[in-house]
């Protein structure tokens, strides 16, 4: 049996870290195994990317073209691996990430990333996405001190991630769950626990 590929989106300060190791404790209290993983990074060489990513400024489709080099490493070295001998793998973000920050967030067209991801995942995509939701104002409030160069970026830019994040979960209704995070933990995480049940 393989196992399943759930990811956790939303924009900064949307709240999915908090609900990531409390997701894979849940699964193996299930008696599944699970690998935590994230992007970009996951693998050395996607989180040596990512140290650039976070810090450099760059062309937008060098942006995306490193996001998924990133990706190819992590699915080759992490996920499909996990996937096939039957772990579960929770990742902080995918590309539908990609979609809302490169695409809604930064302009670049759709199809440019419908390119890569056939490229670099054809075959494969998440189960199941939590697509963690909350006013831009809020997840403004909820960012640290110290912002790498995306968590910078203003409301607008912001407000256009959301957007296209939404616009995703409504072309993959099946695939997607949007969860109120401005909702107190402990009703998002019964939601959570109802919704994961139902994979297991
Ligand atoms: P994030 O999960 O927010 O890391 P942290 O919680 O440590 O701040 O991810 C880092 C940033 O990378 C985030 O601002 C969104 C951005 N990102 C993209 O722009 N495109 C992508 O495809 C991915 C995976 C992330």
């Amino acid at each position: 049996m393989k196992g399943r590929f759930i990811t956790l989106e939303g924009i900064d300060g949307a709240g999915k870290s908090t609900h990531l190791e409390w997701i894979a404790n849940l699964l193996r209290e299930q008696g599944k195994k699970v690998v935590v993983s994230r992007e970009p990074g996951g693998s050395p060489l996607g989180e040596k990317l990512r140290e650039i990513l976070l810090s450099q400024p760059m062309h937008l489709e060098t942006e995306a073209l490193l996001m998924f080099a990133a990706r190819r490493e992590h699915v080759d070295k992490v996920i499909s691996p996990a996937l096939d001998s039957g772990i579960w793998v929770v990742c902080d973000r995918f590309t539908d990430a990609t979609y809302a920050y490169q695409g809604g967030g930064k302009g670049l067209r759709n199809q440019r990333i419908e390119v890569l991801e056939k490229w670099v995942h054809a075959k494969l995509q998440p189960h199941l996405t939590f697509l963690f939701d909350v006013p831009v104002e809020i997840g403004h409030k909820r960012l640290g001190p110290h912002q790498d160069r995306f968590e910078k970026e203003g409301k607008l830019f912001f407000e256009k991630v959301r957007n296209a994040y939404l616009k995703r979960a409504k072309r993959f209704p099946k695939r997607f769950r949007i969860i109120d995070s401005s909702l107190p933990i402990t009703n998002i995480q019964e939601l959570l626990k109802k919704i994961l049940l139902t994979l297991c």
